[in-house]
């Protein structure tokens, strides 16, 4: 039996065959006690019969004049002989004999008791200082026969049996795996950033441990998650007063030098020192996103939040985007810091990596969806599955940390909405294009 297979069908042909196995051992025992309790009333039927045909034969063969006399019993009417009997003297020779009696049955000379032959069991007594012997035989096949059908009415009920002890299992297994099944689908249906413990009331004793060893897992995760979080928001919390001191006194400096070479390399510095603080301001953004807490108590209009974003952007790329917004608010539970950070690390990707000759398309719409698209070189699909990751980055001519997309996935993960990302852009041949539905079901106002 396959290792793996299910349970319910183990359990079903495992106890139904020992219930068969069991009953089989019955019917065997019973048969047997049966059979002796026949035996021995079938041997007193027997010896009865003999003992009452015995005085008729002794009359009948004494009331006879001469020994050549009819030596057969005169049936009173044509039938078939179940028991047969003879009737001879010491020697053997025959006086008297049922119509239907056999000679062949019986052994050459009388003997009192029970015999059986090859077919036939034989009860024998003697009368007259014994000088006259009965035989009476009865078929063993009848006995057979009456052993075979008390067998083979034992053995009905299986028949009955066997699909009610599968039926009964089946449906006994499935109704206590219920509440395992349900708390399979608990877990599997919680999102990737839900770590609270697993409710374990209703499980059977069994799974139990289970469930407390998941528990304890999901906690010692939760605490790793936790620290690991903390450790890199405090770094690139602590990280950002150095960094803009440095940054100030290398600005001052810059200011202060006259010679051209030594400031190419202090605006260097400068450079290197920016793009170190836009890093840890990327670990901050992308530690509070893993934290979770995107979703807010009340809802808010989204469409003023994306439209001020869209603006703070126009003086890095005047006229660029284009932004199609919805005639209506936009409500959503998303938390309005986190959706701002998403939106601005897309708008900021579609016009770092897209080609600067076509325009950003940023448009939202009723349904709550976010499309951000741009024109560019088509990202192959192998790397496109690869950009979320932290650090992951397909562009390396332009600058940045690869932490962008994994913020947005953070967010949107951590709310319930899906994220996809495209190349090339819908309707287009080349360019990326993300979208986001902000109004996913987890995320709808409930209070209309
Ligand atoms: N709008 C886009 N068009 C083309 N490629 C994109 C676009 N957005 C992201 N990518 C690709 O995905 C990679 C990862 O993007 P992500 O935002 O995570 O990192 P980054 O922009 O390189 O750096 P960071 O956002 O941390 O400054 C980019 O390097 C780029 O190759
Ligand atoms: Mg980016």
């Amino acid at each position: 039996m396959n290792r793996n297979s299910s349970l319910q069908k183990r359990l079903g042909i495992g106890l139904t065959l020992g219930v068969t196995l069991l009953w089989l051992l019955g019917v065997a025992a019973s048969g047997l006690v049966a059979q002796h309790e026949m035996n021995e009333v079938f041997d007193s039927a027997l010896e009865e019969t003999a003992q009452r045909i015995l005085p008729l034969a002794v009359t009948d063969i004494l009331n006879r004049e001469t020994d050549t006399g009819n030596r057969t019993a005169p049936a009173l009417k044509e039938h078939d002989e179940y028991l047969t009997y003879v009737v001879r003297d010491r020697q053997g020779s025959l006086l008297l004999q049922s119509h239907d009696a056999d000679l062949r049955v019986f052994s050459a000379r009388p003997r009192e008791g029970f015999t059986n032959t090859s077919t036939h069991r034989i009860y024998g007594a003697s009368a007259v200082s014994d000088t006259l012997y009965i035989e009476v035989a009865e078929p063993l096949a009848h006995r057979r026969e009456a052993a075979l059908e008390a067998g083979l009415a034992l053995l009905a009920p299986l028949l009955f049996l066997i699909p009610v002890s599968l039926f009964g299992v089946w449906w006994v297994v499935r109704l206590s795996l219920r509440s395992v099944v349900e708390f399979q689908r608990s877990i599997e249906s919680r999102g990737a950033s839900d770590l609270s413990p697993v409710d374990k009331g209703p499980l059977p004793e069994e799974f139990k441990p289970t469930a407390v060893a998941v528990n304890r897992l999901l906690a010692r995760l939760n605490r790793a998650l936790d620290a690991e979080r903390s450790f890199t928001a405090n770094s690139a919390h602590e990280l950002r007063t150095p960094l803009a001191t440095a940054l100030a006194k290398v600005q001052r400096l810059k200011t202060q030098l006259a010679d051209q070479h030594l400031k190419k390399n202090v605006v260097e510095i400068e450079e290197a020192l920016r793009s170190l603080s836009t890093l840890s301001g990327k670990l901050l953004e992308l530690a509070k996103a893993e934290g979770g807490g995107a979703i807010s108590q009340k809802p808010h209009n989204l469409v003023p939040i994306l439209a001020m974003i869209a603006r703070d952007f126009e003086p890095r790329a005047p006229g660029r985007i284009r932004l199609t917004l919805p005639e209506h608010e936009v409500n959503s539970l998303l938390d309005p810091d986190a959706f701002a950070i998403l939106a601005r690390n897309l708008i900021e990707n579609a016009l770092k990596h897209g080609s600067a000759q076509h325009p950003v398309d940023v448009i939202m719409t009723d349904d709550g969806r976010v499309r951000v698209c741009n024109g560019g070189a088509i990202v192959p699909p192998d790397q496109l599955a690869l950009l979320r990751n932290r650090f992951a980055r397909y562009d390396t001519e332009t600058g940045g940390s690869g932490l962008g997309l994994a913020i947005v996935d953070a967010i949107a993960s951590g709310s319930g909405m899906p994220l996809h990302l495209r190349s090339p852009a819908t309707g287009r041949s080349d360019g990326f294009e993300a979208e986001v539905n902000v109004t996913p079901a987890g995320l709808r106002e409930h209070s209309h």
